[in-house]
């Protein structure tokens, strides 16, 4: 939901949504999938096993996991709404490496998977800046605990570099978050995600630019 047209007040922080039977349909994901599948497959690894989390409507799995049949592709979400759509597309789908929905709440000092870890890779579309810091803090702390030594954490959404926005519409976007709820916010990647990244033993690798002043960032654990 980074895309600026999405940010319409909510009950909940979900984006826009159409829904036809259980199936939901974010026009955000419809415009943003290609190009977030298209460098995910170029920068993430090829095989092995990605949790998805705040998968929201199931959208973005089936749309990479159909790219990419070598990779396992665990998604889901803690709304209980979001993990039916998830569950309608995973069997509409068919395809053997899509599972979930899991229903991790990212705060949750246990993600109820570390038994299954560790994880080749661990993703986060259009998360972080809805929901207050704490998502971010434990989304850091899970990277950590959950994926292997060499696993990439793979951002997509708005970020803002060294305290200052990207665009005037970043910025925008920002204060109206801000304004439905102070405690959520454009994340900064040096002055919010640097220190969490350390504390974690992640590497900030590479950053990808994506249309409408979105960003793929992509954090390597040591
Ligand atoms: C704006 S939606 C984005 C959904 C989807 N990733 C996409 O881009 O289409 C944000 C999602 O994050 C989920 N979310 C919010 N807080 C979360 C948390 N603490 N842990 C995990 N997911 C969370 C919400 O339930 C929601 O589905």
């Amino acid at each position: 939901m980074a895309d600026k047209s999405d940010d319409r007040p909510h009950e909940v922080a979900l984006e826009t949504r159409a829904a036809a039977g259980e199936k939901l349909y974010s026009p955000s994901a419809a415009r943003n999938r290609d190009a977030i599948r298209d460098v995910m497959l170029d920068i993430m690894p090829s095989e092995g096993k990605i949790l998805e989390i705040g998968g929201g409507t199931g959208e973005h799995g089936v749309h990479i996991a159909a790219a990419a049949p070598r990779l396992t592709w665990h998604t889901g979400d803690p709304d209980p709404a979001s993990r039916a759509s998830i569950a309608a597309w995973i069997s509409a789908a068919g395809l053997a490496n899509l599972k979930g929905p899991h229903a991790i709440d990212v705060t949750a000092e246990d993600w109820g998977v570390e038994a299954g870890a560790p994880f080749d890779g661990l993703v986060s579309i259009n998360m972080i800046h809805i929901a207050p810091f704490a998502a971010a803090t434990g989304l850091f702390a899970g990277a950590g605990r959950v994926l292997r030594s060499g696993g990439a954490l793979f951002f997509y959404g708005p970020f803002s570099r060294g305290g200052v926005h990207s665009a005037p519409s970043n910025e925008a976007f920002d204060a109206s978050l801000k304004s439905r709820d102070p405690r959520w916010g454009v994340r900064d990647l040096e002055r919010d995600l640097a220190l969490l990244a350390q504390k974690n033993a992640l590497t900030r690798e590479a950053i990808v630019e994506m249309p409408a002043n979105n960003l793929c960032v992509i954090f390597r654990k040591q």
